[in-house]
């Protein structure tokens, strides 16, 4: 297809604005999925995806289309909707000319709306706004164009109005595609130049790697190059989605597809990289490579310890479709032996949590997610803690820990609870817009360890569900910063370490010995539970004695009753764990991690 006739769009939109719902009915408005096959979010292929609603791997779709009897190619690339994914958002972004802009009709502009844009405008599309679900009795287009128009400079009448569900609007809306969104452009006798904007594992094909060629082409056979890497491979296969894999003779400027070489990792296919030909190699990289970084750590580990090398297969096997998943071997007193994961946020988090336990039928413990601490001694060594059991004693000069730009969309009468609430978080006001009378965004720099801990769910019950967050990783900041460890009968238990910011240590150590001390059993002797900071105690707690006599209340006689009484005894020992001499029974340690 010649450059001319080809246009590349994404759709962005707040979660739940109706993304899916869109694409699904352009598929079947082009006759990319007929009627029947049509089942409801085709895009979304992966069962967690689905039942959560979200996307999490980009993909696209080429669908043919007609304006004024000329025939073109739209090219869909869908993109991922979650904060935790913003550099897979990007280049899915930086693989198109032109975007839909979709907002619910009845909600209007949330953050990620805002965010999504900020990308957009970031790689120089044209943005196309859209109001769905104009068939929503509550929708209210006229206010919400308003809103959208004041936004992105535009006037009211120029925000297009569909309703993905009923498939009013749909037409109109992909003519304007055609129309707005520029031809790409690109040398087609330069050195072949393709970006991968998405990369995914396939068990039956290895890796299926979907890239915008920007210059040249690329054709089956050839020996191609990773650009970041240098690894050369065979092009194997190369072809367009529509809606399945079609191999195709090779793609050209502008072209959207996907190729395969045989690799069985994502990691030797990365997103953002550029794809070159051997032989004819480009000179210089396209821009906005970036190695995937994880943000947020956590420990997983077997509820029973007898499953670790089924998790660490498990691992491995994820690994191989998810270039940001790290994870290396840890060993903790209180809860055996397990994985220290690297994630690129929350969501992230779950989602692989969610995936091993649903894929792989394993039981997880996970601690406390953290994030990475750069730790400068006194004499200069640098340290990188991943782990807050790991934090340095002694001589530390420095400690930075990364922050994050957050935008904040709310009704305007939360504006007193959310700056309360950000100043609780160590947060810092950047500034404020009122996108109308009653909706005003906010932008603040926050730790991102504050984030991390309970900052979403505080928002949402502060305001009554209705504001809505997004967050960029911003650099780091120093921080007076310190870790709280909790001892029992003076021995750490590793899994309770926090690093937290030194006006909040007593709380955290208050709250934590608390916890324990409801939750571990009385033992023979007392048993103290302290909070420290280095050997300094900040809070403290006792589990009164009790003496545990199982025979007690056997008078005499009946020897193999107390038999019996005893083995249960020692049975109900053996799944204990032993901190010192303390008996910890494992479901104390699940608990005091999971329960707020
Ligand atoms: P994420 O993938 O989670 O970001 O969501 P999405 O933006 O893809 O939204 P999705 O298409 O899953 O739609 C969210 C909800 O809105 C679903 O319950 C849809 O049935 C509903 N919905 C989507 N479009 C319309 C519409 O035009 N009208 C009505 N009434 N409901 C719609």
């Amino acid at each position: 297809t010649p450059p001319e006739a080809i246009r590349n769009f994404c759709i962005i939109a707040h979660i739940d604005h109706g993304k899916s719902t869109l694409a699904d009915r352009m598929l079947q408005m082009t006759g990319v999925v007929d009627d029947r096959a049509m089942r409801a979010q085709y895009l979304d292929r992966m069962d967690i995806e689905r039942e959560r609603g979200i996307t999490i791997k980009s993909q696209a779709v080429r669908m043919p289309w007609e304006l004024e009897g000329a025939p073109v190619v739209l090219n869909m690339i869908d993109t991922p909707g979650h904060v935790d994914f913003t550099y897979e958002v990007s280049r899915s972004l930086a693989a198109c000319e032109g975007a839909v802009l979709l907002v619910d009709a009845a909600q209007g502009i949330e953050a990620q709306t805002l965010a999504n844009l900020y990308l957009a405008m970031e790689n120089e599309l044209t943005v196309i706004p859209v109001l769905n679900k104009i068939d929503l009795p509550a929708a209210q287009p006229e206010k919400y164009a308003e809103e959208l128009a004041g936004l992105i400079g535009c006037e009211p009448d120029d925000c297009f109005r569909v309703s993905g569900k009923t498939g009013v609007g749909v037409e109109p809306l992909l003519d304007a595609i055609v129309r707005q969104v520029p031809a790409p452009t690109g040398d087609a006798d330069a050195p072949a130049r393709a970006m991968i904007f998405d990369s995914v594992y396939d068990t039956y094909r290895g890796v299926v790697t979907y890239v915008r060629v920007v210059d040249g082409n690329l054709n089956p056979r050839e020996r191609i190059v990773m650009m970041s890497t240098k690894a050369t491979h065979e092009l194997l296969e190369i072809g367009v989605i529509s809606p399945e894999p079609v191999p195709g003779k090779g793609l050209g400027v502008g072209e959207v597809g996907y190729l395969i070489t045989g690799v069985k990792d994502v990691r030797q296919s990365r997103v953002g990289d550029t794809v070159t030909n051997l032989a004819k190699p480009a000179s210089a990289p396209l821009g906005g490579y970036r190695d995937p970084k994880p943000m947020v750590f956590s420990g997983l580990f077997p509820l029973d310890g007898s499953d670790y090398p089924d998790l660490r297969e498990a691992l491995d096997k994820l690994k191989l479709n998810d270039a940001a998943l790290v994870y290396e071997p840890e060993t903790s007193v209180a809860l055996g032996f397990g994985f220290r994961c690297g994630f690129l946020g929350l969501l992230h988090l779950e989602i692989v949590r969610e995936r091993l336990e649903r894929e792989f039928g394993l039981e997880l413990i996970s601690t406390q997610p953290n994030v990475v601490y750069d730790v400068t001694m006194d004499d200069g060594t640098e340290i990188v803690v991943t782990n807050p059991s790991e934090f340095p004693g002694g001589k530390v000069a420095e400690v930075r820990e990364p922050k994050v730009r957050a935008t904040i969309l709310a009704p305007s009468e939360y504006i007193g609870a959310i700056m309360e609430l950000c100043q609780g978080k160590r947060g810092t006001l950047l500034g404020m817009d009122y996108l109308s009378a009653e909706r005003v965004e906010m932008r603040y720099t926050l730790p991102l360890a504050e984030v991390v801990f309970d900052f979403f769910d505080q928002l949402k019950s502060r305001t009554r569900g209705y504001a809505s967050l997004d967050y960029e990783p911003d650099g780091d900041q120093v921080a007076d910063l310190v870790k709280v460890d909790i001892l029992l009968q003076g021995e750490t238990v590793d899994a309770f370490s926090a690093i937290v910011h030194k006006d909040k240590a007593y709380g955290y150590g208050v709250m934590m010995a608390g916890k324990l001390k409801e939750l571990i059993p009385r033992q023979q002797f007392e048993v103290p539970i302290q909070a420290a900071v280095g050997a300094r105690v900040i809070a403290r707690e006792n589990i009164r004695a009790i003496r545990k006599d199982v025979l007690a209340k056997c008078y005499g006689g009946d020897i193999s009753r107390k038999r019996k009484l005893l083995e249960k005894q020692k049975a109900g020992k053996k799944r204990m764990k032993n901190i010192g001499s303390v008996e910890v029974p494992p479901e104390a340690f699940i608990a005091a991690l999971t329960s707020d």
